[in-house]
């Protein structure tokens, strides 16, 4: 750990009785003030805390970044000493004063992450190569995506400060988490303590640490960036070549899942000159058995991608660097990299559902329960058959909408186009065809699926038995989207 047991106990007092917490800091600054703080604006909260009482202080020292008199922090941190909160890298002698020498962020109600100060805050500071990430787009991106269902055993793979392990521990009965990087665990360890929480914490690269176990959820918010395989930053470089990362993680899952287990990692993946993205992204999976769901939730060009991962480690300004980044991606022809999660489920079937799409539109939080939802839709359509798919009977989701487009001719309105929207959830937008439109409209839930396609058969003059087969597939994907629901009984 960066304390002592017996430190990592007394900085939990001090940030107790301060009221230190997200609540207790935004009670303490009002709306205002916190609003500035998030946008980075610290004056208001700088006013608001010139008292200099053990609350004000610890949020001029770890949120405003200032440099404090020693009596102030020290009286602050009290029972911590002054001492351990140096030696552990807590605080650090800045100017004739004390400054934050780590993040100690107040997060969810009442926990607290410790990560290393991130590079926009000590300009011209290398960062340490084994840099320890705090709470960032891409961990809230994971940490939203999770499926939150009770399990037994989960695992968080580079766990870094440990805030993904937090959250797990609020739904399994056991947390492991692994890191490469020996100084990465010391941070989650100290993160752990101080939130009164225990988890396995294990050494080593990737799946090596837990070879032979299985458990119920993983998830890896991993070193994803895309490049050449060099490793100067263990938060940001596997040291893999290109997106190898995301393919060795997919060919791991099998073996580390139990059975119905689930994993969820973030992944990048280079978008190949001639080569369609998702099938590149959809042949990690390939023989692996499990269904997987791919959501593309960015996609970056070369140029602005390098200049956000040199910006990341305080390095935009390195020509050099940047130069032999995109000589890379133009030898390997990679035209732009995308950003996303991987849903994995090891559900047992020889005939695995994958699905890899492209999701950039604004999404209706917490996705991690869609994704749920979305597993939950595979297993009712992979227990049915076609007929099992006709006997049904369907609702139109909640508030689905209809948008046209539609030319005015000699003839009046002209539709060009008709698609039906979900206006929640993942927003989904899909072209149809006025007959698909008819039965979607139709799906009031009182009639099975085979009677509804028999009226439209007669009213458009087909075959019943034909359009049934035509339907089916067409369901099956409504469904799978949410735009139809089954109704039960
Ligand atoms: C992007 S950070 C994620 C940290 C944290 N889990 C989060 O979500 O914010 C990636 C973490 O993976 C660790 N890591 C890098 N390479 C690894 C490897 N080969 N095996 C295990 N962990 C690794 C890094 O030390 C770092 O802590």
């Amino acid at each position: 750990m960066l304390l002592s047991p017996t430190g990592v106990e007394a900085l939990r007092t001090a940030l107790t009785r301060a009221g230190y917490t997200s609540n207790g800091i935004a009670a303490r600054l009002g709306p205002q003030a916190t609003g500035g703080g998030a946008r980075n604006d610290f004056r208001a909260a700088l006013r608001a805390t010139e008292e200099r009482d053990p609350l004000g202080t610890l949020i001029r020292v770890f949120i405003c970044e200032q440099t404090e008199p020693e009596a102030a922090v020290a009286a602050a941190l009290a029972p911590l000493s002054i001492e351990e909160a140096l030696t552990g890298g807590l605080v650090e002698r800045h100017g004739d004063g004390l400054r934050m020498g780590l993040d100690l962020e107040p997060y969810g109600d009442d926990w607290w992450v410790l990560a290393d100060v991130p590079a926009s805050a000590r300009p011209g500071r290398p960062l340490h190569a084994e840099h320890v990430l705090g709470i960032g787009g891409a961990t809230q991106t994971l940490i939203g995506a999770t499926v939150r269902r009770p399990v037994d055993t989960a695992l968080d793979l580079g766990t870094g400060s440990g805030v993904q392990a937090l959250h797990l521990a609020t739904h399994a009965r056991s947390v492991t988490a692994t890191d490469v990087s020996e100084r990465a665990l010391r941070f989650a360890a100290t993160t752990a303590a101080l939130n009164g929480q225990r988890w396995e914490l294990l050494r080593g690269d990737l799946v090596a640490p837990v070879a032979g176990r299985r458990f119920d959820l993983v998830v890896s918010n991993p070193p994803f960036v895309v490049g050449p395989g060099t490793t100067t930053h263990v938060y940001r470089d596997s040291g893999r070549v290109g997106d190898a990362i995301g393919a060795e993680l997919a060919a791991a899952a099998p073996d580390l899942l139990t059975e119905d287990g689930t994993m969820q990692y973030l992944a990048n993946w280079v978008h190949v000159a001639g080569e369609a993205w998702d099938e590149r992204v959809a042949g990690w999976f390939a023989g692996t058995g499990l269904d997987a769901w791919v959501i593309q939730r960015e996609v970056a060009d070369p140029m602005a991608y390098v200049n956000l991962w040199l910006t990341d480690v305080g390095e935009a300004a390195d020509p050099r660097r940047t130069a032999d980044w995109l000589d890379w991606f133009d030898a390997h022809k990679v035209e732009a990299i995308g950003f996303g999660i991987v849903s994995l489920r090891r559900a047992g079937h020889d005939d695995p559902v994958v699905r890899v799409e492209d999701l950039r539109q604004r999404v209706e939080a917490p996705l991690g329960d869609r994704i749920a939802a979305w597993f939950d839709r595979q297993d009712w359509l992979r227990a049915r058959d076609t007929d099992g798919l006709l006997a049904a009977r369907y609702r139109a989701a909640d508030g689905l909408q209809l948008r046209q487009e539609a030319t005015m001719g000699a003839e009046g309105w002209a539709v060009d186009r008709q698609a039906i929207a979900m206006p929640h959830g993942l927003r989904w937008t899909e072209e149809i065809d006025p007959l698909v439109l008819a039965l979607v409209g139709g799906a009031d839930g009182r009639l099975p699926l085979r009677d509804q396609l028999a009226l439209l058969a007669a009213a458009h003059d087909v075959a019943p038995a034909e359009l049934a087969e035509a339907a089916a597939p067409i369901v099956a994907h409504l469904v799978e989207r949410g735009f139809i629901e089954p109704v039960a009984g």
